[in-house]
């Protein structure tokens, strides 16, 4: 077992309480004990990453996408450790840590050009000899604070594009997944990045909120990006804004799922099976809500239920669609959920923690004795006014609620005020249409689940799921990059703009 601290400036942090990181699906087995650091070594790293920032942002933006071209590299050499390591930390089946690991690769992968393109624009003047230019411009020193749900992908998002760009770099990932998070960084380092563009702190979240207040204040901080709750999401995008800073937010979401009077419902059915219970529903896509016509809701309903009884489930090294919540707090958490779940409801079989007097299904795949496993649960009937159906409900929780007209599914799928995917399962391309106009959702699915975005599109999400910030593909450039304008004047004089402009004389009165 390891024992994990922060690291500043290519050195140990080594002051800290200690935490101890357990695998969600066998808890006696302590993946690493971590020293969680307080407000000091965030500000510590800011200011590290603050010196090394001019340096890296010196070096030719191509050179930085050989870094990017060798992390990809070394992350793929090393990709069935990684996802081990992501499965026995966080519970994550096998295959679906491997197709993180996968994210990450595609990251680099498109990254790795960008350092080649990082295009401005030559834009004409009003004026004669005089040119327009317009420069992307590093921010400076990324704070990036990350959940453990995906430990080392949406990490990624952040970090590589921060880094091509020619930012330096905080990360804060969360201490559950803190062993995956420092095996990432240890890629990072070693494909090439000097010490300090990058400093990796272990802390709990208020030592984390008061050390990054305490660096905005003193400006060693130019971006925040963030993946977690909404809630502390609305806090950080308070603390910035005092600081005149907009901060990359990638927060919660109720994801819909609207199911059409003619939609294909094994198609349906798979997808809301995925996007509901892979990863154990814990994915910030994963299907809050199913929206069915009226006309094949019990169908859905039955079809649904069947399908989640034959889902394999249990230890996530085995093949399973889900294995265990990612820690304690997630299993609190949905506890809570549970208790949201009323007469009003029909529900699609056992509730709660697995346990003897509550047991699995026969095929449960190993033991569940010593591990954070619960039933998943089908919730059917859910009121636009429950809890169920507003609220994000993180973990192996689906809500059916039926409709009549596709104008009132988009209502009731835009009603909880979140934003971030969505999804229809229809064959009539006007109902696609017409939903992706009315929903609300930064991302939109068609005949596909909710969750499972590819790496190069944009990423986030309206409401209470961001402020509209985006991640990934090039879309990301305009969170670590500033625009600025140049213009050069070689006239010999001072040519002033809007007033010293040439005219031209149209004839307005002119007809044929
Ligand atoms: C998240 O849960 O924060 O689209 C990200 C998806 C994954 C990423 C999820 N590629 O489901």
């Amino acid at each position: 077992m390891q024992t994990l601290e922060s690291n500043i400036d290519g050195k140990p942090w080594i002051q800290g309480a200690e935490y101890l990181s357990r695998n969600p699906a066998q808890l006696d087995d302590v993946v690493a004990t971590v020293k969680l650091a307080g407000p000091d070594a965030v500000k510590a790293a800011a200011e590290s990453a603050r010196r090394a920032q001019k340096e890296w942002a010196a070096v030719p933006a191509p050179v930085r996408g050989q870094f990017v071209a060798a992390l990809g590299r070394l992350v793929e050499a090393n990709a069935d450790t990684l996802a081990r390591l992501v499965t026995r930390e966080i519970g994550k089946p096998l295959a679906e840590a491997r197709g993180e690991v996968q994210e990450i690769v595609d990251t680099c992968d498109f990254f790795l050009g960008e350092g080649r393109r990082l295009y401005g624009h030559t834009v004409p003047s009003e004026m004669p000899d005089k040119q327009l230019f317009t420069f992307r411009v590093p921010v400076g020193v990324a704070g990036v604070i990350t959940a453990g749900n995906f430990p080392v992908a949406v990490p990624s998002w952040y970090i590589v594009p921060a880094l091509l760009c020619g930012n330096a770099v905080v990360w804060k990932p969360a201490e559950y997944a803190a062993a995956s998070a420092k095996a990432f960084a240890e890629l990072i380092w070693h494909a090439g990045l000097p010490a300090g563009v990058l400093n990796l702190v272990f802390a709990d979240g208020q030592a984390t909120f008061d050390g990054l207040e305490a660096s905005l204040g003193a400006g060693l901080v130019d971006k925040v990006g963030f993946t977690g709750s909404s809630a502390v999401g609305t806090k950080i995008g308070e603390l910035c804004g005092r600081h005149l800073q907009s901060p990359c937010l990638e927060l919660g979401g109720k994801n819909p799922m609207v199911v059409t009077e003619d939609a294909d419902l094994d198609l349906a059915v798979e997808g809301a099976l995925f996007s509901g219970f892979g990863t154990a529903g814990q994915r910030c896509t994963s299907l809050g809500t199913v929206i069915v016509h009226e006309s094949v809701h019990e169908e859905f309903f039955g079809r649904f239920c069947e399908a989640l009884r034959g889902a394999k489930r249990g230890q996530p090294d085995q093949d399973v669609l889900f294995g265990p919540l990612l820690d304690e707090k997630f299993a609190a958490s949905f506890e809570g959920y549970l208790e949201w779940i009323s007469s009003h409801h029909r529900v699609s079989g056992s509730i709660g923690r697995v346990t003897a007097d509550n047991p699995p299904p026969r095929d449960f795949a190993g033991s569940y004795d010593n591990g954070l496993f619960y039933h998943p649960v089908i919730v059917d009937g859910v009121r636009p006014d429950d809890r169920l159906f507003l609220e994000e409900t993180f973990g192996p929780i689906v809500g059916v609620t039926l409709y009549r007209t596709l104008d009132e599914a988009i209502e009731l799928a835009n009603l909880p005020g979140y934003g971030l995917s969505s999804s229809i399962y229809t064959t009539n391309p006007t109902s696609a249409f017409r939903y992706r106009q009315g929903i609300s959702a930064g991302m939109v699915s068609v005949n596909n689940s909710t969750s499972g975005a590819e790496a190069h599109l944009p990423f986030g999400g309206n409401g209470k799921s961001g402020n509209g910030s985006r991640q990934s593909g090039i879309w990301v450039l305009d969170q670590f990059t500033r625009w600025q304008s140049m213009n050069w004047d070689f006239s010999g004089k001072l040519q002033k703009a809007q007033m010293d402009v040439a005219t031209v004389t149209p004839d307005p009165g002119f007809r044929l």
